[in-house]
Protein backbone atom coordinates (compact mmCIF):
# COMPACT_ATOMS: atom_id res chain seq x y z
CA UNK A 1 0.00 0.00 0.00
CA UNK A 2 1.49 3.68 -0.92
CA UNK A 3 0.56 7.18 0.35
CA UNK A 4 -3.66 6.87 0.62
CA UNK A 5 -4.70 9.47 -2.23
CA UNK A 6 -5.86 11.83 0.46
CA UNK A 7 -2.63 11.94 1.92
CA UNK A 8 -1.92 15.31 3.44
CA UNK A 9 1.56 16.72 1.95
CA UNK A 10 1.78 20.15 2.79
CA UNK A 11 4.38 22.68 4.70
CA UNK A 12 4.40 23.94 8.51
CA UNK A 13 5.32 27.41 10.34
CA UNK A 14 4.45 28.77 13.79
CA UNK A 15 2.56 32.14 15.03
CA UNK A 16 5.78 33.55 16.49
CA UNK A 17 8.35 32.56 14.31
CA UNK A 18 6.45 34.19 11.41
CA UNK A 19 4.31 36.58 11.72
CA UNK A 20 6.13 39.52 13.18
CA UNK A 21 3.51 42.60 13.81
CA UNK A 22 4.41 42.14 17.28
CA UNK A 23 2.21 45.04 18.75
CA UNK A 24 -0.70 45.21 15.87
CA UNK A 25 -4.17 44.93 15.58
CA UNK A 26 -4.19 44.86 19.44
CA UNK A 27 -1.75 41.86 19.89
CA UNK A 28 0.20 42.04 23.19
CA UNK A 29 3.72 41.07 23.90
CA UNK A 30 3.53 36.64 24.25
CA UNK A 31 6.52 34.93 25.75
CA UNK A 32 8.11 34.37 22.57
CA UNK A 33 8.49 38.30 21.77
CA UNK A 34 11.34 39.13 25.20
CA UNK A 35 14.27 36.29 23.36
CA UNK A 36 16.91 37.79 21.21
CA UNK A 37 18.49 35.70 18.95
CA UNK A 38 22.15 34.24 18.64
CA UNK A 39 23.90 31.40 19.97
CA UNK A 40 23.25 32.78 23.12
CA UNK A 41 19.37 32.26 23.14
CA UNK A 42 18.97 29.09 24.38
CA UNK A 43 20.64 29.54 27.47
CA UNK A 44 19.03 32.95 27.90
CA UNK A 45 15.69 31.24 28.01
CA UNK A 46 17.04 28.95 30.85
CA UNK A 47 17.78 32.56 32.91
CA UNK A 48 15.12 33.85 34.66
CA UNK A 49 16.60 37.45 35.26
CA UNK A 50 17.92 37.65 31.81
CA UNK A 51 14.41 36.99 30.72
CA UNK A 52 12.62 39.27 33.54
CA UNK A 53 14.81 42.45 32.69
CA UNK A 54 13.50 41.55 28.82
CA UNK A 55 9.88 41.67 30.18
CA UNK A 56 10.41 44.94 31.83
CA UNK A 57 12.36 46.74 28.63
CA UNK A 58 12.55 46.01 25.55
CA UNK A 59 16.03 46.76 24.83
CA UNK A 60 17.73 44.95 21.85
CA UNK A 61 16.87 42.94 18.59
CA UNK A 62 14.20 40.81 18.79
CA UNK A 63 13.56 38.58 16.08
CA UNK A 64 9.68 37.60 16.71
CA UNK A 65 8.71 41.19 16.64
CA UNK A 66 9.03 41.21 12.76
CA UNK A 67 10.06 37.49 11.54
CA UNK A 68 8.89 37.43 7.88
CA UNK A 69 6.07 39.36 8.58
CA UNK A 70 3.52 36.92 7.50
CA UNK A 71 0.95 39.19 9.27
CA UNK A 72 1.28 41.37 6.02
CA UNK A 73 2.43 38.52 3.09
CA UNK A 74 0.68 35.61 4.18
CA UNK A 75 -1.81 36.00 0.47
CA UNK A 76 1.71 36.21 -1.30
CA UNK A 77 3.07 32.78 0.99
CA UNK A 78 -0.02 30.99 0.83
CA UNK A 79 -0.12 31.50 -3.57
CA UNK A 80 3.16 30.37 -3.29
CA UNK A 81 1.95 26.99 -1.26
CA UNK A 82 -0.36 26.50 -3.26
CA UNK A 83 1.59 26.68 -6.49
CA UNK A 84 3.51 23.78 -4.63
CA UNK A 85 0.50 22.04 -4.45
CA UNK A 86 0.28 22.14 -0.84
CA UNK A 87 -2.87 20.45 0.48
CA UNK A 88 -2.57 21.07 4.29
CA UNK A 89 -0.78 24.03 5.78
CA UNK A 90 0.39 24.08 9.61
CA UNK A 91 0.46 26.86 11.30
CA UNK A 92 -0.26 28.03 14.96
CA UNK A 93 -2.73 30.07 16.42
CA UNK A 94 -1.26 33.71 18.61
CA UNK A 95 -3.34 33.49 21.65
CA UNK A 96 -2.26 37.12 22.85
CA UNK A 97 -3.67 38.14 19.32
CA UNK A 98 -7.34 36.72 20.52
CA UNK A 99 -6.85 37.35 23.85
CA UNK A 100 -4.15 39.84 24.19
CA UNK A 101 -4.16 39.79 28.11
CA UNK A 102 -5.14 36.05 28.10
CA UNK A 103 -8.14 36.30 30.18
CA UNK A 104 -10.65 39.42 29.68
CA UNK A 105 -12.21 40.76 26.67
CA UNK A 106 -11.39 38.84 22.99
CA UNK A 107 -10.01 40.62 20.32
CA UNK A 108 -11.75 40.88 17.08
CA UNK A 109 -8.93 41.63 14.74
CA UNK A 110 -6.97 39.03 16.20
CA UNK A 111 -9.82 36.80 15.21
CA UNK A 112 -10.42 38.26 11.84
CA UNK A 113 -6.68 38.25 11.07
CA UNK A 114 -6.95 34.18 11.18
CA UNK A 115 -10.18 34.27 9.16
CA UNK A 116 -8.19 35.95 6.66
CA UNK A 117 -5.54 33.61 6.48
CA UNK A 118 -8.03 30.20 6.83
CA UNK A 119 -10.23 31.55 4.17
CA UNK A 120 -7.02 32.17 1.87
CA UNK A 121 -6.15 28.69 2.43
CA UNK A 122 -9.53 27.93 1.24
CA UNK A 123 -9.13 29.41 -2.14
CA UNK A 124 -6.92 27.10 -3.37
CA UNK A 125 -8.06 23.90 -1.61
CA UNK A 126 -5.40 24.08 1.41
CA UNK A 127 -6.34 22.26 4.49
CA UNK A 128 -5.41 24.71 7.27
CA UNK A 129 -4.00 22.32 10.09
CA UNK A 130 -4.00 24.97 13.51
CA UNK A 131 -1.94 24.42 16.85
CA UNK A 132 -3.51 26.12 19.22
CA UNK A 133 -0.52 27.01 21.80
CA UNK A 134 3.17 26.70 20.03
CA UNK A 135 5.34 27.68 22.50
CA UNK A 136 4.13 31.05 23.36
CA UNK A 137 1.17 32.82 25.21
CA UNK A 138 0.49 35.96 26.73
CA UNK A 139 3.16 37.44 28.54
CA UNK A 140 0.93 38.62 30.97
CA UNK A 141 -0.16 35.10 32.17
CA UNK A 142 3.67 34.89 33.20
CA UNK A 143 3.46 38.11 35.10
CA UNK A 144 0.05 37.38 36.96
CA UNK A 145 0.16 33.67 37.03
CA UNK A 146 3.82 32.54 36.41
CA UNK A 147 2.51 30.17 33.36
CA UNK A 148 1.27 26.89 33.37
CA UNK A 149 2.67 26.49 36.54
CA UNK A 150 -0.63 27.76 37.93
CA UNK A 151 -4.20 26.09 37.11
CA UNK A 152 -5.90 29.12 36.92
CA UNK A 153 -4.97 28.76 33.14
CA UNK A 154 -7.10 25.49 32.63
CA UNK A 155 -10.23 27.52 32.27
CA UNK A 156 -8.57 30.56 30.39
CA UNK A 157 -6.97 27.87 27.64
CA UNK A 158 -10.42 26.36 27.92
CA UNK A 159 -11.94 29.43 26.81
CA UNK A 160 -9.58 30.51 24.43
CA UNK A 161 -10.19 27.01 22.59
CA UNK A 162 -13.56 27.20 22.60
CA UNK A 163 -13.95 30.99 21.14
CA UNK A 164 -11.37 29.67 18.20
CA UNK A 165 -13.31 26.43 17.71
CA UNK A 166 -16.84 28.67 17.37
CA UNK A 167 -15.23 30.81 14.48
CA UNK A 168 -13.10 28.84 12.59
CA UNK A 169 -15.52 25.94 12.41
CA UNK A 170 -16.83 25.80 9.06
CA UNK A 171 -12.96 26.52 8.25
CA UNK A 172 -10.25 24.22 10.38
CA UNK A 173 -10.65 20.28 10.45
CA UNK A 174 -7.20 19.56 11.86
CA UNK A 175 -6.47 20.53 15.35
CA UNK A 176 -3.05 20.33 17.45
CA UNK A 177 -3.33 20.97 20.92
CA UNK A 178 0.49 22.01 22.34
CA UNK A 179 3.57 22.01 20.69
CA UNK A 180 5.90 19.55 21.44
CA UNK A 181 4.96 19.22 25.08
CA UNK A 182 7.70 17.29 26.12
CA UNK A 183 9.30 20.42 25.81
CA UNK A 184 8.62 21.71 29.17
CA UNK A 185 10.97 19.57 30.61
CA UNK A 186 13.88 21.00 28.81
CA UNK A 187 12.47 25.08 28.58
CA UNK A 188 9.85 25.68 31.10
CA UNK A 189 9.67 29.10 30.07
CA UNK A 190 9.67 28.48 26.57
CA UNK A 191 7.28 25.61 26.59
CA UNK A 192 4.83 26.16 29.64
CA UNK A 193 5.47 30.26 30.30
CA UNK A 194 6.84 29.68 33.45
CA UNK A 195 9.83 31.23 35.42
CA UNK A 196 12.16 29.41 38.54
CA UNK A 197 13.48 31.06 40.81
CA UNK A 198 14.58 28.26 42.78
CA UNK A 199 16.05 25.62 40.52
CA UNK A 200 15.47 23.14 43.52
CA UNK A 201 11.61 23.68 42.84
CA UNK A 202 12.31 23.15 38.93
CA UNK A 203 11.66 19.58 38.97
CA UNK A 204 7.88 20.04 40.55
CA UNK A 205 7.47 23.19 38.48
CA UNK A 206 7.83 21.58 35.12
CA UNK A 207 5.32 18.29 36.26
CA UNK A 208 2.93 20.71 37.60
CA UNK A 209 3.46 22.76 34.55
CA UNK A 210 2.77 19.70 31.88
CA UNK A 211 -0.05 18.06 33.97
CA UNK A 212 -2.24 21.56 33.88
CA UNK A 213 -1.70 21.59 30.71
CA UNK A 214 -2.71 17.73 29.65
CA UNK A 215 -5.67 18.58 31.31
CA UNK A 216 -6.34 21.36 29.13
CA UNK A 217 -5.52 19.93 26.12
CA UNK A 218 -7.97 16.71 27.30
CA UNK A 219 -10.62 19.96 28.11
CA UNK A 220 -9.80 21.05 24.24
CA UNK A 221 -10.21 17.71 22.43
CA UNK A 222 -13.49 17.93 24.68
CA UNK A 223 -14.91 20.55 23.32
CA UNK A 224 -13.50 19.92 19.75
CA UNK A 225 -15.96 17.00 19.84
CA UNK A 226 -18.70 18.53 21.10
CA UNK A 227 -18.39 21.61 19.04
CA UNK A 228 -16.74 20.50 15.78
CA UNK A 229 -18.12 16.44 15.33
CA UNK A 230 -16.33 16.35 12.01
CA UNK A 231 -12.69 17.85 12.98
CA UNK A 232 -9.46 15.65 14.16
CA UNK A 233 -8.00 17.36 16.86
CA UNK A 234 -4.24 15.63 17.75
CA UNK A 235 -1.24 16.03 20.46
CA UNK A 236 2.42 16.80 19.57
CA UNK A 237 5.60 15.60 20.75
CA UNK A 238 8.89 16.05 19.82
CA UNK A 239 10.11 12.47 18.66
CA UNK A 240 13.21 11.43 20.21
CA UNK A 241 14.90 8.25 18.84
CA UNK A 242 17.94 7.37 21.01
CA UNK A 243 20.76 4.74 20.27
CA UNK A 244 22.49 2.46 22.62
CA UNK A 245 25.98 3.52 21.80
CA UNK A 246 27.13 0.06 22.77
CA UNK A 247 25.52 -3.05 23.36
CA UNK A 248 26.43 -2.96 27.74
CA UNK A 249 22.99 -3.71 28.82
CA UNK A 250 23.21 -0.22 31.01
CA UNK A 251 23.18 1.89 28.04
CA UNK A 252 20.03 0.19 26.81
CA UNK A 253 18.70 0.83 29.83
CA UNK A 254 19.44 4.16 29.64
CA UNK A 255 17.61 4.55 26.05
CA UNK A 256 14.44 3.27 27.80
CA UNK A 257 14.21 5.52 30.54
CA UNK A 258 14.85 8.42 28.72
CA UNK A 259 12.43 7.42 25.74
CA UNK A 260 9.72 6.75 28.16
CA UNK A 261 10.27 9.85 30.19
CA UNK A 262 10.14 11.39 26.31
CA UNK A 263 7.06 10.26 25.36
CA UNK A 264 5.06 9.92 29.21
CA UNK A 265 3.40 13.36 28.03
CA UNK A 266 1.80 11.59 25.09
CA UNK A 267 0.89 8.70 26.88
CA UNK A 268 -1.35 10.44 29.37
CA UNK A 269 -2.61 12.08 25.64
CA UNK A 270 -3.14 8.81 23.75
CA UNK A 271 -4.10 6.53 26.09
CA UNK A 272 -5.65 8.36 28.97
CA UNK A 273 -3.58 7.83 31.89
CA UNK A 274 -0.28 8.22 33.81
CA UNK A 275 1.84 5.64 33.14
CA UNK A 276 2.94 3.21 36.21
CA UNK A 277 6.54 4.50 36.93
CA UNK A 278 5.42 7.91 36.65
CA UNK A 279 2.97 8.30 39.51
CA UNK A 280 5.21 6.21 41.36
CA UNK A 281 8.29 8.34 40.65
CA UNK A 282 6.44 11.68 41.65
CA UNK A 283 4.91 10.14 44.92
CA UNK A 284 8.38 9.32 45.60
CA UNK A 285 9.69 12.39 44.80
CA UNK A 286 7.32 13.78 47.06
CA UNK A 287 5.66 15.83 44.28
CA UNK A 288 2.24 17.03 44.36
CA UNK A 289 1.34 18.19 40.69
CA UNK A 290 -2.47 19.17 41.99
CA UNK A 291 -4.00 16.19 40.62
CA UNK A 292 -7.35 15.68 41.25
CA UNK A 293 -9.84 12.76 40.80
CA UNK A 294 -12.05 15.30 38.42
CA UNK A 295 -8.72 15.47 36.34
CA UNK A 296 -8.36 11.74 35.90
CA UNK A 297 -11.38 11.54 35.01
CA UNK A 298 -10.82 14.53 32.07
CA UNK A 299 -7.74 13.09 30.65
CA UNK A 300 -9.27 9.64 30.39
CA UNK A 301 -12.51 10.40 28.70
CA UNK A 302 -10.88 12.65 26.45
CA UNK A 303 -7.88 11.50 24.03
CA UNK A 304 -6.66 12.57 21.22
CA UNK A 305 -8.05 11.27 17.77
CA UNK A 306 -4.21 11.35 16.07
CA UNK A 307 -0.71 11.30 17.22
CA UNK A 308 1.49 14.16 15.37
CA UNK A 309 5.44 14.58 15.66
CA UNK A 310 8.30 16.47 14.84
CA UNK A 311 11.76 14.36 13.60
CA UNK A 312 14.81 16.24 12.93
CA UNK A 313 17.54 13.84 14.42
CA UNK A 314 18.54 11.32 16.56
CA UNK A 315 21.39 10.86 19.40
CA UNK A 316 23.31 8.16 20.96
CA UNK A 317 23.16 7.36 24.90
CA UNK A 318 25.90 5.70 27.58
CA UNK A 319 26.26 5.51 31.14
CA UNK A 320 29.98 5.44 30.23
CA UNK A 321 31.94 8.51 31.49
CA UNK A 322 34.59 7.99 28.84
CA UNK A 323 32.37 8.05 25.96
CA UNK A 324 29.45 10.53 27.29
CA UNK A 325 31.64 13.26 27.49
CA UNK A 326 31.80 13.25 23.30
CA UNK A 327 28.33 15.34 23.13
CA UNK A 328 25.81 15.87 20.22
CA UNK A 329 25.46 19.59 19.89
CA UNK A 330 22.83 21.42 18.39
CA UNK A 331 20.08 19.21 19.17
CA UNK A 332 17.98 20.65 22.60
CA UNK A 333 18.12 16.88 24.02
CA UNK A 334 21.60 16.46 23.97
CA UNK A 335 22.92 13.01 23.73
CA UNK A 336 26.53 11.85 22.24
CA UNK A 337 27.32 11.88 18.96
CA UNK A 338 26.78 9.19 16.99
CA UNK A 339 29.94 8.30 15.04
CA UNK A 340 27.96 6.68 12.15
CA UNK A 341 26.12 9.66 11.01
CA UNK A 342 27.13 12.83 10.04
CA UNK A 343 26.02 16.34 11.40
CA UNK A 344 23.94 19.51 10.03
CA UNK A 345 25.89 22.62 10.42
CA UNK A 346 24.32 23.26 13.44
CA UNK A 347 25.24 19.77 14.69
CA UNK A 348 21.85 17.91 14.33
CA UNK A 349 22.73 14.28 13.43
CA UNK A 350 20.79 13.30 9.75
CA UNK A 351 19.02 10.22 10.08
CA UNK A 352 16.58 8.77 7.86
CA UNK A 353 16.38 5.42 9.04
CA UNK A 354 15.83 6.99 12.31
CA UNK A 355 12.50 8.23 11.05
CA UNK A 356 11.14 4.87 9.98
CA UNK A 357 12.18 3.83 13.84
CA UNK A 358 9.86 6.41 15.13
CA UNK A 359 6.77 5.98 13.13
CA UNK A 360 7.28 2.32 13.86
CA UNK A 361 7.39 3.02 17.33
CA UNK A 362 4.59 5.71 17.87
CA UNK A 363 2.27 3.31 16.09
CA UNK A 364 3.19 0.07 17.84
CA UNK A 365 2.73 2.58 20.66
CA UNK A 366 -0.22 4.16 20.19
CA UNK A 367 -1.59 2.26 17.44
CA UNK A 368 -3.93 5.52 16.36
CA UNK A 369 -2.95 7.18 13.59
CA UNK A 370 0.29 9.40 13.06
CA UNK A 371 0.86 13.12 11.29
CA UNK A 372 4.62 13.98 10.56
CA UNK A 373 3.89 17.69 11.21
CA UNK A 374 7.76 18.95 10.96
CA UNK A 375 10.85 17.68 9.72
CA UNK A 376 13.38 19.41 7.88
CA UNK A 377 17.12 20.51 7.27
CA UNK A 378 18.47 24.17 8.92
CA UNK A 379 21.10 25.08 7.00
CA UNK A 380 22.69 28.32 5.05
CA UNK A 381 21.82 28.92 1.53
CA UNK A 382 24.21 30.84 -0.34
CA UNK A 383 22.15 33.05 -3.40
CA UNK A 384 24.07 32.50 -6.83
CA UNK A 385 25.32 35.31 -9.08
CA UNK A 386 21.48 34.80 -10.99
CA UNK A 387 19.62 34.75 -7.67
CA UNK A 388 19.07 31.16 -8.08
CA UNK A 389 19.36 28.90 -4.83
CA UNK A 390 20.90 25.68 -5.10
CA UNK A 391 19.72 23.91 -2.47
CA UNK A 392 20.18 20.25 -3.02
CA UNK A 393 21.94 19.38 0.45
CA UNK A 394 17.74 20.09 1.57
CA UNK A 395 16.60 17.81 -1.29
CA UNK A 396 18.88 15.12 -0.20
CA UNK A 397 17.92 15.70 3.51
CA UNK A 398 13.89 15.58 2.32
CA UNK A 399 14.00 12.44 0.25
CA UNK A 400 16.10 10.60 1.91
CA UNK A 401 13.63 10.93 5.04
CA UNK A 402 10.53 10.75 2.64
CA UNK A 403 11.29 7.62 1.21
CA UNK A 404 11.56 6.24 5.25
CA UNK A 405 8.90 7.44 5.33
CA UNK A 406 7.30 5.61 2.32
CA UNK A 407 9.11 2.40 3.46
CA UNK A 408 7.12 2.59 7.31
CA UNK A 409 3.77 3.21 4.93
CA UNK A 410 4.48 0.89 2.56
CA UNK A 411 5.95 -2.03 4.07
CA UNK A 412 5.18 -1.91 7.66
CA UNK A 413 1.54 -0.46 7.37
CA UNK A 414 1.94 2.48 9.73
CA UNK A 415 -1.34 4.81 9.56
CA UNK A 416 -0.29 8.07 8.38
CA UNK A 417 -2.24 10.88 7.64
CA UNK A 418 0.02 13.78 6.32
CA UNK A 419 3.68 15.00 6.05
CA UNK A 420 4.16 18.78 6.46
CA UNK A 421 7.77 19.71 6.26
CA UNK A 422 8.86 22.41 8.97
CA UNK A 423 9.75 25.99 7.91
CA UNK A 424 8.62 25.69 4.21
CA UNK A 425 9.45 29.42 4.03
CA UNK A 426 12.37 30.55 6.31
CA UNK A 427 10.78 32.10 9.17
CA UNK A 428 12.59 32.55 12.47
CA UNK A 429 14.69 29.72 14.00
CA UNK A 430 13.07 28.61 17.70
CA UNK A 431 16.55 27.60 19.34
CA UNK A 432 18.95 30.28 18.22
CA UNK A 433 16.56 32.98 16.15
CA UNK A 434 18.32 33.25 14.18
CA UNK A 435 17.59 33.74 10.37
CA UNK A 436 20.74 32.14 8.75
CA UNK A 437 19.38 28.70 9.98
CA UNK A 438 16.96 28.02 7.06
CA UNK A 439 14.37 25.33 6.43
CA UNK A 440 12.38 26.89 3.52
CA UNK A 441 11.32 26.30 -0.33
CA UNK A 442 10.85 29.92 -0.09
CA UNK A 443 13.41 32.04 0.28
CA UNK A 444 13.10 35.30 2.95
CA UNK A 445 15.29 38.12 2.65
CA UNK A 446 16.29 38.86 5.67
CA UNK A 447 19.11 38.22 7.68
CA UNK A 448 19.97 37.84 11.77
CA UNK A 449 20.05 41.69 12.61
CA UNK A 450 16.87 42.22 11.23
CA UNK A 451 17.99 43.77 7.52
CA UNK A 452 17.04 42.83 3.80
CA UNK A 453 13.81 43.49 1.75
CA UNK A 454 11.89 40.40 2.90
CA UNK A 455 11.16 39.52 -0.64
CA UNK A 456 10.25 36.00 -1.47
CA UNK A 457 12.34 33.60 -3.51
CA UNK A 458 11.81 30.22 -4.71
CA UNK A 459 14.53 27.54 -3.94
CA UNK A 460 15.25 24.43 -6.20
CA UNK A 461 13.88 22.16 -3.35
CA UNK A 462 10.54 24.66 -3.89
CA UNK A 463 10.02 22.70 -7.45
CA UNK A 464 11.84 19.64 -6.38
CA UNK A 465 8.55 19.46 -3.70
CA UNK A 466 6.07 20.58 -6.13
CA UNK A 467 6.94 17.16 -8.60
CA UNK A 468 6.69 15.44 -5.40
CA UNK A 469 3.23 16.08 -4.40
CA UNK A 470 2.13 15.85 -8.22
CA UNK A 471 3.02 12.68 -7.96
CA UNK A 472 1.93 11.77 -4.61
CA UNK A 473 5.40 10.90 -3.16
CA UNK A 474 5.89 8.13 -5.82
CA UNK A 475 8.85 9.99 -8.17
CA UNK A 476 11.93 10.56 -5.03
C1 LIG B 1 10.69 22.24 16.70
C2 LIG B 1 9.75 23.38 16.97
O1 LIG B 1 11.23 21.80 17.87
O2 LIG B 1 11.84 22.48 15.96
C3 LIG B 1 9.85 24.53 15.98
O3 LIG B 1 8.43 22.96 17.10
C4 LIG B 1 11.28 24.77 15.62
O4 LIG B 1 9.19 25.66 16.50
C5 LIG B 1 11.85 23.50 14.99
O5 LIG B 1 11.48 25.87 14.78
C6 LIG B 1 13.25 23.61 14.45
O6 LIG B 1 14.11 24.13 15.42
P1 LIG B 1 14.99 25.39 15.14
O7 LIG B 1 15.57 25.72 16.43
O8 LIG B 1 15.98 24.98 14.13
O9 LIG B 1 14.08 26.45 14.64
Amino acid sequence: MSFSNNFLWGGAIAAHQAEGAYLEDGKSLSTCDVMHGGKGRFAEILDTNAIRKNIESQNGYFPEHIAIDFYHHYKEDIALFAEMGFKVFRTSISWARIFPDGEGEVNEAGLRFYDSVFDECKKYGIEPLVTLSHWEMPIALTKKYNGWANRALIPLFERYAKTVFARYKNKVKYWLTFNEINMSFHALFLGAGVLVDDESKKEALSYTACHNQLVASALAVKACREMLPGAKIGSMVASMVAYPYSSRPEDSWQKMELERKNYCLTDVQARGAYPQWLKRYLSEKKIDTGITAEDERILRENTVDFVSFSYYSTSAVSTDPSVAKDKGTGNIFGGIKNPYLKSSEWGWQIDPIGLRVALNFLYDRYQKPLFVVENGLGASDNIEADGSINDDYRIEYLREHIKAMKTAVEEDGVELLGYTSWGCIDIVSASTGEMSKRYGFIHVDRDDSGNGTLARTRKKSFFWYKELIAGNGEKL
